[in-house]
């Protein structure tokens, strides 16, 4: 196993894998990890659907155009989920306040499925194997993907997680300096315009230098490009069509 060190810096999504599946030992500590994570109110406001069935992963590669779907050993979603905690209120007869249709109760669901991908990818990293996180799993094609995926009220993907045996390994990609990334003890705007700029330069030249595929793409106007493309999707529809949504 990876030392924690190496585990965080050492990662990088991995959008190659080798045919050889993931050991079911090595999906049990995955699940471990994910089942131990932190969450708000200890709600565990998430569940999550481990796809390892090749027809189920070339549907939901169909929709998303991500190819590490039908290629990776397994494709986790990660969910927010409200409705076992409703049938557990239903059971025991106390009202379900409409908490999950409110902006804080959709972060909370948010937050507790991103940890949790975040605490697979921590441990699928650490045995060796490779990640990638897959937002088109909610963004491509929200109802169809539910319906699929057979999602009860209250239940919404926030994020897939490709998991496999890695078969590249990428540059690591440079990230945010210290000095754009770190505030100390209180935010401060000064000289962020030139420090976003030196590090558009950055990841500009990281772009055109990279082992295999290179490219000119900058940072701020790549990005802003994905941002206008979200644009498009509507994901408070989404959202309410499931059973959650932001009244309030
Ligand atoms: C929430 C989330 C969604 C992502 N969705 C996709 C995706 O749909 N397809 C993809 O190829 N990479 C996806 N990524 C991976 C990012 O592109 C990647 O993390 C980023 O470029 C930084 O590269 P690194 O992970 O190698 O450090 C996603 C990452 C996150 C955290």
């Amino acid at each position: 196993m990876k030392t924690v060190r190496d585990t965080l810096l050492g990662r990088r999504s991995i959008r190659r894998y080798e045919r050889e599946q993931i050991l079911p030992e090595q999906m049990s500590f995955i699940y471990d990890a994910i089942r131990n994570t932190p969450t708000s109110y200890n709600g565990q406001q998430f569940s999550v659907i481990d796809i390892d069935d090749q027809a189920m992963k070339e549907l939901l590669y169909s929709l998303t155009d991500q190819k590490q779907i039908k290629t990776c050993s397994h494709f986790l979603v990660f969910c927010i989920d409200y409705y076992k905690i409703a049938m557990g209120a239903e059971a025991k007869g106390v009202e379900m306040p409409d908490f999950p249709k409110t902006a804080d109760g959709v972060i909370v669901g948010v937050v507790d499925a991103a940890l949790a991908m975040m605490s697979a990818i921590v441990a699928a990293e650490s045995l060796g194997l490779g990640t990638c996180p897959i937002g088109y799993a909610r963004t491509a094609a929200p109802d169809e993907i539910s319906r699929i995926l057979e999602l009860p009220k209250g239940v919404f993907v926030v994020c897939g997680l490709a998991l496999g045996v890695p078969r590249e390994q990428p540059d690591l990609k440079p990230k945010q300096p210290d000095d754009l990334m770190f505030f100390h003890n209180k935010y401060s705007t000064e000289n962020i315009p030139r420090r976003v700029l030196a590090y558009d330069q950055v990841i500009k030249e990281y772009n055109s230098t990279r082992a295999g595929q290179k490219s000119d793409n900058d940072w701020v106007k790549h990005i802003i490009s994905y941002y206008t493309e979200a644009m498009n999707y509507n994901i408070l529809a989404a959202l309410q069509d499931r059973g959650l949504g932001v009244e309030r």
